[in-house]
Parts: C-alpha cells; structure tokens; sequence
C-alpha cells in the first residue's frame, strides 16, 4: 500500500515536472519572440504594403491653422499618426512632449500653417487663430480611464501599477473637465468636424476618408495609413478591471448628457451616438471590492514611511513573504 502511494507520487511528480518544463520552455520561447511578434501583427494583413507612400515633411505654401483638439486619453497621437502616414505632412501641437519628439514627431510644438492640425488639450482661447478644426470625441469612461493610466504610469503605452492605482485613482476628479473641454469645444466658431474615437476604430478607412476630404486631402495615399494602423502609442497591457463607483458613473453619465445636449444643435444624430456611452448604474463596483483589492496595499502603506518605498515593494509578488523573513 505504502510503495503504492510512493510509485504514484513518482510518476505524478515526474509528469509535473515535464509539464512544468514544457510550460517553462514555452514561455521562454514567446518571451524572445514576443517582440516579434508584436511588430509583425502591427502591420495590416488585409491589404499588401503599399509602394510609394509619402516622406513626411513640412507643407508648403502653409495650410490654414487646424486644431485637432480633444481630451486626452481619446486618440489624438493615434490621429496624428494616421494623419501623417496618410499626406506625409507633419502634425503639429500646442504644447512639446518629449515622447513624440523622441518618435520622430518633428512637427511636435509647431503651431504654424507647415503642419496638418496642431493638437491642443487645452480649452479653446478666444485670442487663438484656428481657422478651423477636428474635435476628437471619446467615451469619457475610457478616456478618463486612459488618461488616467498616462498620468500615473508616465507613458502612452503602460499601464498604471496596483500601488499607483490604490493611491491616486481614488483621488482623480472624474469627468467634470471632460464636460467642461468638449462644451467649449462645441462652441467654435469656425468650421469643426467632430470624429468619433469609437467610429474610427471600428471603420477605419471610411472615417478617415471623411477626415481628409474635411482637410481638403486627397485619399490616395490611405493605404499607407491602414497598412500601419497602431502608431506608437498604443496601450497594449490591461489592468484587470475598470473602477466605477455608483457616484462615478452617474456623475460622468450627467456629464454625458450636457454635452451631448450642446451636440444636438449640430447634429440630432452624433448627440445620440454620444448618449449610448452612458453606463447603468448595475455596473458600478462597489467601494469595498476596490478596498479588497487595495487590502494589501493599504495594510503596507501603513508600516512604511515613504509612498515611493511603499511602491517598490507593491511590485514584489509576496507581501507577507517581506514580513515574515
Ligand atoms: C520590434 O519592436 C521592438 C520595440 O518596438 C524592437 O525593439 C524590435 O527590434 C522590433 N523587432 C523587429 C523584428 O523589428
Ligand atoms: C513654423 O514654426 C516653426 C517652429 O516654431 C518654424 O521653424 C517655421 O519656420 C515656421 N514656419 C512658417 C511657415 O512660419
Ligand atoms: C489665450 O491665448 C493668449 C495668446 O496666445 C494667451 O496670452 C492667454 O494667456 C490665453 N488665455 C488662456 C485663458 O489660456
Ligand atoms: C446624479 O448626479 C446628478 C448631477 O450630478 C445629481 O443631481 C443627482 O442627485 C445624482 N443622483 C444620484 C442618485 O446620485
């Protein structure tokens, strides 16, 4: 009976080892094709590389000053990616991040006729001359959600970690200047053409045709755009949930509803589109599922003496394991 059980034990034990290492080698064979990879699924498989696309450059004579103002967190460096990739003139911006400048962004900070739109956060200034402009419109949820993640991550393509999160999301002011940016917006004088994160998303090529064409662009070059449709920053990780509290949600869904109450004096149709981004409340999480999963944290927090050493260890795996060694 005794050498029964061993003889099992061994044979069960042995088949665990080979699962394991079979799991192992797996692993380590997508961790070094993982980059791979993921250039290689970047690039359309629908359409074949296109010959001839334009090298970005400067526009010559200057184009009429064109906003590209949103949010942020709703697309705008995904729409300048396409844009550029699409006319070969540069996209400019109200403002200079290091990040685009290190992507090549040459047009980063320059507000003048050379570029195709300049991007602005930033509300729309009575003393400012845009001629016109493109309003970049996102669900407020992700694009709260994504700002958030820029904020507290530092970057356009990580994501926010657990200690990050349990510290600082509770303290963010939810969606009220998402309200106050887009009602501004909707105001401009000048020609605006609104686009739809969520509709550019799902129908690409049509959707950007429409852009051009506002622009004054031809659409022969699209396919130099759909061919390379992700840009540099794409977020690629996911944190595991979305934290919305009851208040959140209603909060943000009213903030929905003014704005799109301000769309409606343009359009019947894209004011309803707006309003399907609101949530029910059925699916807000309730305060102490986001204290479940901040137990831990919460716990060390109060044994350290400094957030920044507090974080450090939220990133180690096992937090008891800390204590009790
Ligand atoms: C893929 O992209 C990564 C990071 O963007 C880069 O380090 C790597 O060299 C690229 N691989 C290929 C085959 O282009
Ligand atoms: C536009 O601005 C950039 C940088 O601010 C400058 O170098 C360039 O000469 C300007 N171009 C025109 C046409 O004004
Ligand atoms: C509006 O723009 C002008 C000129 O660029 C600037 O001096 C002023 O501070 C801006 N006002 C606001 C409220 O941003
Ligand atoms: C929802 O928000 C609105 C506006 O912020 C407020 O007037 C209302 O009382 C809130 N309702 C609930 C159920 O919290």
């Amino acid at each position: 009976m005794a050498g029964f059980r061993t003889l099992l034990t061994k044979q069960v034990s042995n088949r665990t080892l080979a699962i394991g290492g079979l799991i192992l080698l797996i692993y380590w064979i997508y961790g070094v094709y993982k980059p791979h990879l993921r250039n290689v699924t970047s690039y359309s498989s629908i359409i074949e590389k296109p010959k001839n696309c334009p090298k970005l450059g400067f526009a010559k004579p200057p184009l009429p000053l064109t906003a590209l103002a949103s949010y942020p967190g709703s697309g705008n460096s995904w729409t300048r990616h396409l844009l550029q990739k699409s006319t070969g003139i540069y996209t400019g911006s109200v403002g200079r991040e290091r990040f685009m400048i290190n992507n090549g962004y040459r047009g980063e900070g320059v507000k003048n006729g050379s570029v195709i739109v300049i991007k602005t956060h930033r509300s729309r200034n009575q003393s400012e001359v845009f001629e016109r402009a493109v309003l970049l419109m996102r669900n407020p949820f992700e694009a709260h959600w994504s700002y958030f993640n820029l904020m507290s991550s530092r970057s356009h393509t990580r994501i926010v970690d657990k200690g990050r999160f349990c510290t600082r999301y509770t303290k963010s002011k939810g969606t009220d200047s998402w309200k106050r940016f887009y009602i501004n917006w909707l105001q401009f004088k000048g020609d605006l053409f609104i686009s739809f994160y969520d509709e550019l998303l799902q129908n690409k090529e049509n959707k950007l045709r429409e852009l051009l064409a506002f622009l004054g662009f031809s659409t022969k070059n699209i396919d130099c755009a759909l061919y390379d449709p992700e840009g540099i920053a794409h977020r690629v990780d996911k944190f595991p949930f979305r934290f919305f509290d009851k208040d959140y949600i209603n909060n943000t869904n009213s903030h929905i509803e003014v704005v799109a109450k301000e769309l409606r004096k343009r359009s019947p149709v894209m004011a309803d589109h707006v309003l399907t981004w609101r949530k029910s409340p059925s699916e807000a999480m309730e305060k102490y599922q986001l204290d479940e999963f901040c137990k831990e944290y919460t716990k060390t927090k109060a044994k350290m003496q400094k957030g920044t050493e507090a974080q450090k260890i939220v990133k180690g795996t096992n937090l008891n394991r800390h204590k009790s060694n």
